[in-house]
């Protein structure tokens, strides 16, 4: 029988057998997929396991500390945080398209861990990266028989040639639900497991556009508060996840105060979803909406209209990039 505990008995016995004694490396990005992989991995392998925290600086508004607090306390995790925020904007300058964009931050994930590796050299040898590929992203990046590239996950399509590490991928035939059963099973508190998804290329295809930092600092900020508001409206377990996009090669006019503007939208997309494959618009009330446009636009310097997209996937994807 195909029981939650089941799943992990067996996942842990495959981790065993394919690490043995050796030690292993996983990211965390902060999100559900590497935090349940890598407390797989943990019960697998315990402390022979560390984890990579890289702050690539497309991150949104308080998840370093979150994974720093958090998820240390809840599992004594080994942790080290690498702050590649700078090597990300070089590698990302002048970039615009989508693929190039999420091939460029896969590779780079993978140098900063292999930069990890040969920091951690004197403590062993990582020979093993743990990454919390999920079904999902096997299908659409085109690993599933009969299927198209939609777009390159970071973790699948978006990985260098000359990949070093061996993989362990423990979550690779689950969809998200199974993963968060998954979490709850291994005693990760609520908090972690029921986070909605955030893509781990991370703000950089949410700037529709060249990915900057003052473009980051502006989009942080928009999607900060369109987060608070989500949730203080409860809405939270309703949606799936409400990406926040800056459209920062488009401007349009606007007045504020008794001047002109020329700013940048950002568009809302919040969706509803059983596993990502497909979605639908979310219904968001028109307060929740009015309240977090009217806040966007008052406190985001740069930002002078909020759109909304009713876009369903398909045709659209959930990320716009
Ligand atoms: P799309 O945009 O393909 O997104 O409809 C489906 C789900 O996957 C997330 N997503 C990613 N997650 N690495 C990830 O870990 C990625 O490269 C990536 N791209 C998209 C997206 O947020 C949504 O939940």
């Amino acid at each position: 029988q195909w029981t939650t505990s089941s799943i992990v008995d067996e996942q842990v016995a495959r981790i065993r057998e394919q690490i043995g004694d050796g030690k292993a490396i996983c990211g965390l990005s902060g999100g559900v997929d590497s935090a349940v992989a890598a407390a797989l991995v943990q019960r697998a392998i315990g402390d022979r396991l560390t984890c990579v925290f890289v702050d690539h600086g497309l991150l949104r508004s308080g998840e370093r500390a979150q994974v720093e607090r958090d998820y240390v306390a809840a599992t004594g995790i080994n942790l080290v945080t690498v702050d590649a925020r700078e090597r990300f904007l070089t590698a990302l300058a002048g970039v615009t398209d989508p693929e190039e964009k999420r091939k460029i931050i896969g590779r780079e994930f993978i140098r900063v861990f292999e930069q990890a590796e040969r920091d951690l050299k004197a403590e062993g040898d990582y020979r093993f990266l743990v990454q919390g590929t999920l079904y999902p992203d096997v299908v659409e990046s085109g690993g599933g028989a009969g299927t198209a590239n939609i777009k390159s996950h970071h973790n699948v399509g978006g990985l260098p040639d000359d990949l070093q590490f061996e993989l362990v991928e423990p979550l690779r035939a689950l969809f998200k639900d199974e993963v968060r059963r998954v979490g709850t099973e291994l005693g990760l508190p609520e908090t972690i497991v029921q986070r909605q998804p955030f893509p781990g290329p991370g703000l950089g295809i949410r700037i529709i556009g060249e990915v900057t930092q003052d473009r980051l600092d502006t989009l942080r900020q928009a999607d900060a508060i369109a987060r608070e508001e989500l949730t203080l409206a409860g809405l939270d377990r309703q949606i799936w996840q409400c990406p926040v996009v800056l459209l920062a090669d488009v401007r349009s006019v606007g007045v504020q105060g008794d001047g002109r503007t020329y700013g940048h939208p950002v568009v809302l997309r919040p969706v509803s979803s059983e596993d990502a494959m497909t979605a639908d618009w979310t219904r968001l009330p028109y307060e929740v909406l009015e309240r977090i446009s009217t806040r966007i636009t008052n406190e985001v310097a740069e930002v002078n209209r909020v759109v909304l997209d009713v876009t369903s996937k398909p045709p659209g994807t959930i990320e716009w990039e």
